[in-house]
């Protein structure tokens, strides 16, 4: 797919569902009793590998463009399936489903694509293991494909290496089916969409700093969600609100939730204007209206405690940084190198193809920004995040930038280019 550069983007949008909360409401709502409904969800290739698997399960679930329905079976309902669960391309499906297979009374085997058959599964088999699981990862090398046996889970306390939500609910899931109350602690909190939503579903589970407690076999009931509007997604308009000339965008009902509004944070940090609107609290989860516009930015030193808050946004941040001026420093997130991609090396070698200047370091990037960007051939390496990244910045570089694998973006986001094309006027 050809970008061309493009002054200024101008009107509002809305962005699609959040794909985490998406893929929790299928999940709890097949766990719980009863008729689930899920309106805005994302109809994201990754939220359709959920309701793919858990259809395999036995779940029926209705999908039409209005809502979801979920008809839940309760927390003993899920049944065999006659094949292997295909996850896709998605990470949270393939490691939440194996917190809940692991105390399953049946055996499974899941697999995905090869990005998937490539991520780190260990993560999740060492605190699964810890509490009885049996689940091998069939090849040997710590990825899928995964076989799960159904076994009698013990409830732990598991100190995580990594602050990742779907290692923590992954184990908390797992934890519905143990003998005895499980605890995860992260080093630093991760997102919480498990936390809440499993607490709005009936589930006792308690938050303290970053340690989460869930209680065994809670009866969950089916609700209603309103899933909100993806920040991770309106992400990419923020960047290039504020970075293309003329620009003002508002982005509508856009999820705020605190453990991911970490890019609201550095753009402020950068000088970036983002002001936050109609703020409300939906289905549990804070919402507002954010209106961004063009504004002239400065560089930034992010790391600590904000990097789990953001880690989805990194690709299109480091963009922004080689539009400020100054140097911006991305540390502590070395998780970028098992997302879809190697997303510090794959950003590194994209953006200096096209004239920044960019290091790669251990656990990050240095970006020096200010210097001009020129089209380039862009290998999106299948990745979503990488792909919109780059159409973003071919919209501010001169001369025609190409992106392969640009479809990609049926991941996340299946509309991505329609909405960016509604803001060119
Ligand atoms: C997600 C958690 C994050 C994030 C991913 C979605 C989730 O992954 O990058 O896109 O829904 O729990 P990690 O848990 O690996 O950090």
């Amino acid at each position: 797919m050809i970008f061309k550069k493009h002054a200024p983007l101008r009107g509002e949008i809305t962005v699609p569902g959040d794909k985490s909360i998406s893929h929790r409401a299928v999940m709890f709502g097949a766990l719980a009793e009863g008729t689930t409904e899920i309106t805005n969800f994302l109809q994201g290739a990754d939220c359709l590998s959920t309701i793919h698997c858990f259809r395999m399960l036995g779940i029926d679930i209705e999908n039409t463009p209005e809502r979801i329905l979920i008809h839940g079976k309760g927390l003993h309902g899920l049944s065999a399936p006659a094949d292997t669960l295909d996850t896709g391309n998605s990470g949270t499906t393939t490691r939440l489903i194996s917190g809940i297979l692991a105390g399953q009374p049946f055996s499974c085997t899941l697999n995905g694509d090869a990005s998937i058959q490539s991520r780190p599964m260990k993560r999740i088999m060492e605190p699964l293991s810890q509490m009885g699981a049996d689940i091998v990862s069939l090849k040997d090398n710590g990825c899928a494909p995964l076989r799960i046996c159904g076994s009698h889970l013990h409830g732990i306390h598991y100190s995580s290496p990594v602050a990742s939500a779907q290692v923590k609910s992954c184990i908390l899931l797992a934890g519905l089916y143990a003998d005895a109350p499980t605890s995860v602690t992260e080093p630093q909190l991760s997102r919480n969409h498990t936390e809440l939503m499993l607490a709005g579903f009936g589930a006792d589970v308690q938050s303290h700093g970053t340690t989460a407690t869930i209680l065994p076999e809670p009866v969950l009931s089916g609700m209603k969600i309103t899933v909100p509007g993806d920040i991770s997604s309106a992400a990419y308009f923020i960047a290039a609100g504020l970075m293309i000339p003329g620009s003002e965008i508002l982005i509508r009902n856009v999820g705020i939730n605190p453990t991911r509004d970490g890019i609201l944070r550095v753009v402020r940090d950068m000088g970036g204007d983002v002001t936050v609107l109609n703020e409300k609290v939906s289905g549990g989860e804070p919402v507002a209206d954010l209106l961004v516009k063009h504004s002239a930015l400065h560089g930034t030193d992010i790391g600590g405690g904000i990097i789990p808050t953001l880690i989805d946004e990194l690709p299109v941040i480091a963009v922004l940084a080689c539009m400020a001026e100054g140097t911006t420093v991305i540390r502590d997130a070395q998780e970028l190198k098992v997302k879809e991609s190697d997303r510090i090396a794959v950003m590194t070698e994209n953006l200096t193809a096209m004239g920044a200047h960019v290091t790669a370091t251990d656990d990050g990037m240095i970006i020096e920004g200010g210097h001009p960007l020129h089209g380039a051939v862009i290998d999106s390496h299948l990745d979503h995040r990488i792909a919109m990244s780059f159409a973003v910045a071919a919209l501010a570089a001169d001369g025609e930038t190409e992106i392969t694998g640009a479809d990609c973006v049926r991941i996340s986001y299946p509309d991505f280019y329609e909405t960016l094309k509604a803001l060119m006027g």
